[in-house]
């Protein structure tokens, strides 16, 4: 993890917010490749969801709600961690982290365990009063189940379909940590898809199913991947059943995605609060139900974290170490660079056309510094899949050469046909 951080901050995916003024605990920005980077994996969730899908339409809610929202959903009540308090240094554990009554950190006394509410709060309008409190949404979640009828309204799915929502969502987590893995600040991508109650176990499997394939699709290696289920004393206030998928990380096997079977519950607890119904009539069935929901909920900093461990590695290449990020090239931030061999000859100027051309379609980058082993070693530490050398034959047949990351392979390809195996390679 150490050399892992070290390098998102070295190359331009990750910085710590505010750095100049010594940082703020659990809250990150990305840099320019971190958020070309974050920008593709939600891309190719967003594809996945609502282009592959002709079920499921996109929403973007805003991220203050009405306080009555987070009575109904039950957040206000049950979002809570249980917190003790170390008497000597006023340290704050979670609850179920700790052993016995003593603090791990100087041996004071614990306090006996208190509820600690996650949701952030700040006031609407000009007046800090009870009245005014609004929270930052813990989910985004809730901006969808609000929207039910509208969207029902508005694009005439019918049950079974789904919305999708990307968005930020904020926790104030007592235990942050482990770098982008647990923040106070994050994004998520989440889809609830709604379907009649007889049918909810058939669709948790195929989203189960189908959201492993999706982690699988951006080259994450198998194995590295594993289901773990929730047991009755786990499962969230909403969930009927519930499966995580965790991703083996250095500092062991952690969620990355949650599937919720959520039942009735949101849809149920808003139109009792809002007192608006928030029923379907199924044309097909001839029934008016609430339909039951199957959540799909993955966090967009939490898969980042998860392509950067899986890409690592350190790698001797003629007595040398070479550290490569095997990015696939789906989600890798650049997709090829494009290196002039010399700084003369006419070989610049192909290369800027070349340049000019894919970057219409592509992410690319043209580097003309420095000998072409080191521009490909840096191109190999940021995870760019592809770079195209033009040299002294370039000039003369208009052909490249392509040399692939993680093979060290090269070929030599016609330049006008570099834009469509591009294309080939990167949306495949
Ligand atoms: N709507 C359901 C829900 O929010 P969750 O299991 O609490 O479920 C879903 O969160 C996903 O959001 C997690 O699997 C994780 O990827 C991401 N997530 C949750 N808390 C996070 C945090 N503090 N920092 C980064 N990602 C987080």
């Amino acid at each position: 993890m150490e050399k892992l951080v070290s390098l998102c901050k070295r190359r331009g995916y990750i910085f710590q917010s505010s750095e100049i003024y010594g940082g703020l605990n659990s809250c990150y920005d990305y840099g320019p490749l971190g958020t070309e980077l974050k920008q593709n994996i939600k891309s190719a969730w967003w594809r996945a969801m609502t282009y592959h899908h002709d079920n499921i339409e996109g929403v973007d809610a805003s991220i203050l709600m009405h306080p009555r929202v987070w009575e109904a959903s039950g957040h206000v009540a049950g979002f809570t961690d249980p917190l003790v308090d170390c008497r000597r240094c006023k340290q704050r554990f979670r609850a179920d982290q700790v052993t016995g009554s003593t603090c791990t950190n100087c041996g004071g006394q614990l306090t006996e365990p208190r509820q600690f509410n996650l949701m952030f709060k700040t006031f609407m309008g000009p007046v800090e009063e009870q009245a005014s409190v609004v929270y930052l949404r813990p989910e985004t979640a809730q901006g969808i189940f609000v929207n039910f009828q509208n969207v029902v309204t508005v694009s005439r799915q019918k049950v079974p379909f789904g919305i999708a929502q990307i968005g930020k969502a904020f926790r104030n987590e007592i235990t942050p940590g482990n770098f982008i893995f647990r923040m106070r600040e994050f994004e998520q991508m989440e889809m609830q898809f709604f379907v009649h109650p007889s049918t909810d176990s058939d669709w948790f499997e195929k989203w189960r199913e189908e959201r492993l394939q999706w982690h699988l699709s951006l080259g994450i290696q198998p194995d590295k991947l594993r289901w773990h289920e929730h047991g009755p004393g786990e499962l969230a206030h909403y969930a009927k059943a519930a499966f995580d998928i965790q991703y083996e990380f250095p500092f062991g096997w952690q969620e990355i995605e949650g599937i919720h079977n959520r039942t009735d519950f949101d849809l149920k607890r808003h139109a009792e609060y809002s007192n608006k119904r928030l029923e379907y009539f199924d044309e097909a069935r001839k029934e008016k139900y609430v339909p039951y929901v199957i959540e799909t909920s993955v966090g967009c900093d939490r898969t980042l974290l998860t392509v950067l461990v899986d890409a690592y590695r350190e790698e001797a290449v003629e007595g040398e170490t070479r550290v490569v990020l095997r990015l696939s090239p789906r989600i890798a931030p650049i997709k090829a660079a494009i290196l002039p061999l010399v700084r003369k000859d006419g070989m610049p100027e192909m290369s800027r056309r070349i340049t000019d051309d894919l970057m219409r379609a592509h992410r690319v980058f043209h580097d003309e510094t420095a000998s072409v082993g080191k521009r490909y070693r840096r191109q190999d530490e940021i995870g760019t899949p592809f770079c195209v050398t033009i040299d002294s034959q370039s000039l003369q047949d208009q052909t490249v050469t392509v040399r692939e990351r993680d093979s060290m392979q090269q070929e030599r390809i016609a330049a006008a046909q570099l834009r469509a195996w591009l294309d080939e390679r990167v949306m495949g």
